[in-house]
């Protein structure tokens, strides 16, 4: 489903991604781990078109999409969420999904025209099975930016939903969250997986990526460190060597 090959980006003289090829199977959940700023997010913003790769290829499906940009990205079936939520603040749960739905992020949906009643009423109905899918059915009228973070979290999965996607990719889905919080979390993006979509999942929580992904990838330093399921992947002395340098280095 996903392919890159040797990707790199570099910022300046910082190697941010380093060589990178992985292969995600179509339905695959895939776990991206690693420490603050190994460059898992930079990864989702290559393969999106965000920033252009300093080398190497992204292939999705069997079609390559390196450097493509991000609007092109999105056409192909990819959609991502934000480990700084992007919801729009000032609009409420529905418009948001609404304006998602149409790609048109800026618009407010008063301001646009559709002639098609018929389409419209689809439309609403389809952001209403989003809305339901998602846990927020009750929450549509409320403003986003009044919404406690779990729900601004599932809404900005239902955003990233409103377009089908085939390949769905999560940065720090259950970032602040208690640990019930990434439970339910956890369960809903088993549930929005569970069709055969495809889902990379960036997560710092161990727990809830052992319980949900079958493969990870652990990046250090923008390289790939290790690779494989989670429990042979978790238990390796990179990896925790990984984790410990770093806390140490926080310290
Ligand atoms: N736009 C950018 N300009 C300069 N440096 C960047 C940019 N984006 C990311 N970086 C750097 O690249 C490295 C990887 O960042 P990132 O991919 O965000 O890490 P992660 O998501 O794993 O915490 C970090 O050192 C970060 O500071
Ligand atoms: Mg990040």
């Amino acid at each position: 489903m996903l392919r890159t090959e040797a990707l790199s980006r570099a910022f300046g003289g910082l190697q941010a991604l380093a060589e990178l090829s992985l292969e995600v199977a179509p339905g695959e959940i895939f776990g991206l781990i690693g420490p603050n700023g190994s460059g898992k997010t930079t990864l989702f913003n290559v393969v999106t078109g965000v920033y252009p790769a300093s080398a190497g290829r992204v292939w999705l499906g069997g079609e390559e999409i390196t450097n493509l940009k991000p609007a092109q990205v999105i056409r192909r079936g990819v959609a991502r969420t934000f480990q700084n939520l992007r919801i729009f603040q000032r609009m409420t749960v529905f418009e948001n999904v609404w304006a998602a739905q149409h790609g048109l992020p800026t618009l407010r949906p008063r301001e646009l025209v559709l002639p098609d009643r018929a389409a419209e009423a689809e439309r609403r109905a389809e952001v209403r099975r989003l809305l339901e899918a998602t846990g927020l059915a009750d929450r549509a009228e409320m403003l986003a930016g009044g919404l406690p973070l779990p729900d601004q979290r599932r809404l900005e999965l239902a955003r990233a939903l409103a377009r089908d996607p085939a390949l769905l990719l999560l940065d720090e889905p259950a970032g602040g969250m208690t640990p019930r919080e990434t439970e339910a979390m956890a369960a809903l993006i088993r549930e929005v997986a569970a069709p055969g979509r495809t889902c990379m999942v960036i997560e710092h929580k161990m727990d809830m990526i052992s319980a949900l992904c079958g493969r990870l990838c652990v990046l250090n330093f923008g390289r790939k460190i290790a690779e494989g399921a989670p429990d042979a992947v978790l238990s390796h002395p990179d990896v925790l060597e990984a984790y410990l340098g770093h806390e140490a280095g926080d310290a």
